[in-house]
């Protein structure tokens, strides 16, 4: 016992002493390894729940008494340096006293409430997006945390399923982009890095995706259609250096991701040389048995393990079979040896075995969460998250001299709403519109209008004397936080009936009328976009909410933001997206892939968004003599802002494969860039032409580039596009 201490203290002062090289941290893991039981293995493998639950069944068995046995890895949602400090005592309690790692969603912001993760992705700024993780992560390590429950990089394209609200949206390569810029943002650096945390990519695979939009629903596709639209975004984090995976809920393939032996073995852990650890989903061991590809806990348990799932999460179907299943030679001890080592592995980068108590510092935490430059950060990435969606008057932006405004909707003053789902901002500290247009100076005639709850208009008569008193109106409509988010999939998509025929009431008052939309999901609302002149949608923003919707209204920021998703017209289109293949009947035409009650049409397409001036796109050009390096063309477009007012606007580039050995898709975005541009100036944006945009993946995962002519399209927006041909020789 005294020796065995004494070499665990020998390996500790070496861990004190040095950075986190790769040959030290070897020797360091692999001499504790030496030093534990099968029993203290199989408790590293092991993720609790501590203070609340944020699925099933998950309450009881945060016990710090199990985890002073060194019988538990990790603790998940616990938050604050004084709780964690807590729990760590406990496992400084245990015979190794290895440290605990403190797993939380923080999705959007910490206490300061970022806008909701699709919104954010609306600002097509990858360096903010980065930033705004850089914030949420440094806040989250000053409350004690190691590792949060994000990136979610499920590409979706049905809003039926209230999750697509947690990822940036349809297109796989622009998720791509923000799943790299989540990932770097949270992780820093340096994990070792005090005000860094763990990124946590989910939901490996295809989550995104379940049958009719169903939340836990089954998915199923083909491995082409996977590799091309689902997979790029988890690649591209697992590149980034992201520290873990989680798996999903639902099957793949006919396999359960969480016992998926080609996802977490062969594609991550394998092809793509993925040294972090894979933490399944909340039960989703346990789950196996729902699946029904497990009879009891012990087959779930043999089957996750062996498919190269690290650390269960909340059931315990290792806890309580893994020691037995390696004694009954079920289990090999090198399985179970290389999951342990992979999340001890975690432990000593974040600084751990250093100090389990260095990210538990009050003074930190007190001066970290919460300070006004996370609000100024906030601030900024709404403003940029909103989308300008409609405008066909001069009402926007607001003259800086308008007296009055009549104020109408209770998500004008919700806070709760204002943050969305996976919060964890201070719902006290949120800056509704109705309080941020009042600090304004501005008089504000607030009316209800309608009941949120069931939707119905109320006190309509109220409504019309604050629009009487009033120069313009300003009505919020749109969903409550609680219907978009993990289980809260939808049928219907559609703004309720009452709120929209408010609206078209309103308008009939004759007074100018902006339509605010806020949401957590693209919805369907055609009788406001037919009638109102004016719409910004401002999704769920956070703390700064009402600030930022300000700023935009009165045009201190122009509005830049663009759709990350398709908004569809009716229910029947879903799901959606404008990267569709051609088919052998392409729309238009009289025996094509269309309907016979609905135009194919979206209502807004993906990329779409307006600005309070306007920009042209002209001179769109090949470039491709000579360029070397990877690169086999470039292409050049002058982009002139011919409105009223200074503006950015986000160029994006499509691409369009005319003849490859597998279908293609009619489009895909292939490069953007978001350009400032005063009014009446006009920038040359060049793209690089490589075969990243050009090539795919085959039916085997193999990218593959092939010869031949591509159309290049360049603009504004998914539809609206300037043209021109690329031929690779
Ligand atoms: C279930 C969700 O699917 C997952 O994204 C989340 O991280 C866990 N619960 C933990 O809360």
């Amino acid at each position: 016992m005294i020796f065995l201490c004494c070499l665990l203290y020998a390996n500790l002062v070496v861990a004190q002493n040095i950075k986190s090289t790769v040959s030290e941290k070897e020797h360091f893991v692999s001499g504790l390894m030496k030093r534990m039981t099968l029993e203290e293995k199989v408790g590293q493998l092991w993720q609790v729940a501590g203070g609340f639950a944020t699925g099933p069944d998950g309450s009881n068995l945060g016990s710090l008494k199990v985890i002073a046995e060194g019988r538990i890895g990790s603790v998940l949602n616990v938050s604050g340096v004084k709780n964690i400090r807590k729990y760590q005592e406990a496992a400084m309690q245990s015979r190794l006293k290895i440290p605990l790692i403190f797993g939380m969603d923080v999705i959007h912001g910490f206490r300061t409430g970022f806008p909701i993760p699709l919104g954010e992705a609306a600002s097509f700024d990858l360096a903010l997006i980065q930033k705004g993780a850089r914030w949420t992560g440094t806040a989250a390590a000053a409350a004690g945390l190691n590792w949060t429950f994000a990136p979610m990089v499920d590409i979706g394209w049905d809003a039926r399923w209230g999750r697509v609200l947690e990822g940036a949206g349809e297109d796989p390569f622009y998720g791509s982009q923000v799943a790299v810029a989540r990932v770097k943002g949270l992780q820093g650096d340096n994990l070792s890095n005090t005000n860094t945390i763990m990124a946590c990519v989910k939901h490996f695979a295809g989550y995104g995706a379940p049958i009719a939009g169903k939340d836990y629903n089954s998915v199923d596709m083909s491995m082409g259609h996977f590799a091309n639209f689902y997979m790029p975004p988890y690649k591209a984090a697992a590149e980034a250096g992201a520290a873990t995976f989680m798996s999903a809920f639902n099957d793949f393939n006919n396999i359960p991701s969480t016992a998926n032996p080609f996802l977490l073995r062969k594609l991550l852990k394998e092809k793509w040389n993925f040294k972090g650890f894979v933490v399944s989903d909340w039960g989703s061991v346990g789950e196996l048995i729902n699946h029904r590809v497990a009879a009891d806990k012990k087959e779930a348990a043999i089957k996750a393990i062996s498919a190269g799932l690290d650390m269960e999460m909340v059931s315990n179907c290792y806890f309580e079979n893994l020691v037995d299943l390696v004694k009954e030679k079920k289990v090999s001890i090198k399985v179970v040896d290389d999951a342990v080592r992979r999340i001890l592995n975690k432990k000593f980068e974040l600084g751990l075995f250093e100090d389990p108590f260095r990210y538990c510092d009050e003074n930190r935490e007190k001066e970290t969460v919460e300070s006004a430059s996370s609000r100024e950060i906030a601030r900024s990435i709404s403003e940029r998250s909103i989308v300008l969606l409609k405008k066909s008057d001069n009402i926007l932006p607001f003259r800086k001299d308008l007296n009055s405004i009549a104020l109408i909707g209770p998500l004008a003053k919700s806070k709760k709403d204002m943050c969305g789902a996976w919060s964890t901002a201070n719902v006290n500290n949120v800056i509704t519109l109705y309080e941020a247009m009042k600090n304004r100076g501005v008089e504000v005639n607030y009316a209800e209008g309608y009941d949120l709850g069931n939707n119905k208009i109320v006190n309509y008569d109220s409504t019309l004397s604050a629009v009487e008193k009033s120069d313009v109106v300003v009505v919020a409509i749109g969903e409550r936080a609680s219907e978009s988010g993990e289980m809260r999939s939808k049928t219907d998509i559609s703004i309720a009936a009452q709120q929209q025929e408010l609206v078209s009431r309103l308008i009939k008052t004759g007074k100018p009328v902006v339509v605010l939309l806020m949401c957590g999901r693209p919805v369907i609302f055609n009788e406001v976009r037919d009638k109102a002149p004016n719409i910004l949608l401002t999704w769920w923003l956070g703390s700064e909410a009402g600030p930022a919707i300000c700023n935009v209204l009165w045009g201190d920021y122009i509005p830049s933001g663009k759709l990350p998703m398709t908004f569809p017209r009716n229910m029947g289109q879903v799901p959606i997206n404008y990267q569709y293949k051609s088919t052998g009947r392409p729309y238009p035409g009289d025996w094509a892939a269309k309907y016979i009650d609905s135009p194919v049409e979206p209502a807004y397409p993906f990329g779409y968004g307006q600005s309070y001036t306007s920009f042209k796109y002209s001179n769109l050009k090949l470039i491709s003599d000579n360029l070397g390096k990877g690169v086999h063309a470039k292409i050049s477009v002058d982009v002139t802002n011919i409105g009223q007012y200074d503006g950015e606007e986000v160029v994006q580039l499509y691409i369009r494969d005319e003849a490859a050995s597998v279908t293609r898709p009619v489009k895909e975005l292939k490069g953007f860039k978001k350009i400032k541009l005063k009014k009446g100036m006009t920038q040359t944006v060049v793209f690089d032409i490589r075969d990243d945009q050009l090539g795919f993946y085959d039916n085997n995962i193999n990218f593959v580039v092939e010869k031949g002519d591509f159309t290049i399209m360049v603009g504004g927006d998914s539809e609206n596009l300037n043209k021109t041909l690329f031929s690779l020789k």
